[in-house]
């Protein structure tokens, strides 16, 4: 089958569903394959994927790309606020956001938040167990952990998080695939929200406290200051980056190990073992399945061309199970040494959020284990139609 025909069969509903035999086919043709039409080429092969991601002549889609696809962008509040935010920003300008931002995201803050991690995994463990029969994973824990989390971070208040979540995850979902109804519900979103943190950062400013609005509305203050629209898209990229990304390292690390009772047990009796198990789970079922570069000059990637202009398709799923890196690269090995997966890119956008992430699921992990000791599967679970973000809908499992 050509690289495009097994495209094709990724981007229906089985191929969401289970990606894995199509990279599986891609590597069967080589690290990198031509396409014609959207993008120039797909990128796969683990030693590709590394290479692009940390070539800086390979850029994040930002406004000058996004403006050759959708010209109209700029009429969308939900399009502004993404693309001001350093997800979507190449070159200087990238690294004074980075900076800016990330000097503020510190493993200090990290370690600081390990604490009300641990608490709220606690919190949402007696939740569960006051429940009988199934239980939706995804719904009960997976979902409110990061959501809490990442509020406790910025400092949103907990009373506003049911009102905050909704309206994020439908800015994010534009880029999923835009349509005209999707982009009415997220401009409107971001109208919203805009209007939300615009009174919180005037709040923050007068009250100040130990959260991440309160920093970042001081950020660069003497010399270089964030813009407002620059801060609010920070907040928002902050919230959006690091919120449903986890819900699904949870969900899907908790599916490969209720696949895997022997090894959960394992888990269960030396809970020691949870970075590597984590790193595992991050390797084989990435929340973030792709990204893509495109490039401003001339280039190509292990001699394919990609001319001035276009784009590649990079596939982070498939590097991470590509056969010349990883022995055995489809099976669950917890032991696994040297997994250097590409799961949180690499280069210049290497994810910020890795080791918050990593951190809550290295907590949740062994006490959900430990407080369920015949936690199950219950039924089948349900998947999000998406390879952006891959994960579920719902994952049904039995406490007891
Ligand atoms: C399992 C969880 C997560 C995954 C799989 C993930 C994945 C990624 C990936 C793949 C990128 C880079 C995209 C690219 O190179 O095109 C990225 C960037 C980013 N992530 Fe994460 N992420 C996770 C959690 C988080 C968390 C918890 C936060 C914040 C609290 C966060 C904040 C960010 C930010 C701000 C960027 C943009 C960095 C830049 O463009 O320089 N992420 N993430």
């Amino acid at each position: 089958m050509s690289a495009a025909a097994t495209l094709q069969a990724l981007h229906t509903e089985e191929g969401r569903r289970n990606p894995y035999p199509h990279y599986a086919a891609l590597h069967a043709v080589g690290p990198v394959a031509p396409l014609t039409g959207h993008y120039a080429a797909v990128v796969h092969g683990y030693d590709a994927v590394s290479r692009v991601l940390r070539d800086p002549a390979f850029r994040v889609l930002d406004a000058e790309q996004l403006a050759r696809q959708l010209p109209t962008w700029h009429e969308h509040p939900s399009l502004t606020v993404l693309m001001n935010s350093m997800m979507f920003i190449n070159g200087d300008q990238h690294a004074r956001l980075r900076r800016l931002i990330t000097r503020e995201f510190t493993a200090r803050r990290v370690a600081a938040l390990a604490e009300t991690v641990t608490r709220q995994v606690d919190h949402l463990l007696d939740r569960l167990a006051e429940q009988d029969g199934e239980v939706d994973f995804i719904k009960e824990f997976a979902f409110p952990l990061p959501s809490n989390v990442i509020g406790e971070l910025l400092g949103v208040p907990a009373e506003d998080r049911p009102w905050f979540q909704p309206h994020v995850s439908a800015i994010g979902a534009v880029l999923d695939a835009g349509g005209a109804d999707k982009f009415a519900v997220a401009d409107k979103a971001a109208t919203e929200l805009s209007a939300y943190f615009t009174d919180l950062v005037r709040q923050r400013r007068q009250d100040p406290r130990d959260d991440l609005v309160t920093v970042l509305s001081a950020a660069g203050e003497d010399d270089d200051p964030l813009t407002h629209e620059e801060l609010l898209s920070a907040l928002v990229l902050v919230f959006n980056a690091g919120f449903e990304t986890t819900t699904h390292l949870l969900g899907n690390g908790l599916e490969v190990l209720l696949r895997h009772p022997d090894a959960a047990q394992r888990l269960r009796e030396q809970p020691e073992l949870a970075p590597g198990y984590v790193e595992e789970f991050l390797r084989l079922e990435a929340p973030a399945q792709l990204t893509t570069r495109w490039t401003a000059v001339d280039a190509e990637v292990d001699g394919v061309p990609v001319p001035a202009g276009s784009s590649v398709l990079v596939l982070l799923g498939a590097a991470n199970r590509d056969p010349a890196r990883f022995a055995d690269p489809d099976t669950f090995q917890p032991e696994r040494a040297d997994n250097a997966h590409l799961t949180f890119s690499a280069g210049l956008h290497f994810c910020p959020g890795a080791l918050l992430t990593v951190t809550e699921a290295q907590i949740a992990f062994p006490r959900l284990l430990a407080r369920f000791p015949r936690l199950a599967l219950s039924g089948e679970p349900a998947y999000r139609a998406q390879l952006t973000l891959r994960g579920h809908t719902h994952l049904p499992v039995i406490l007891a």
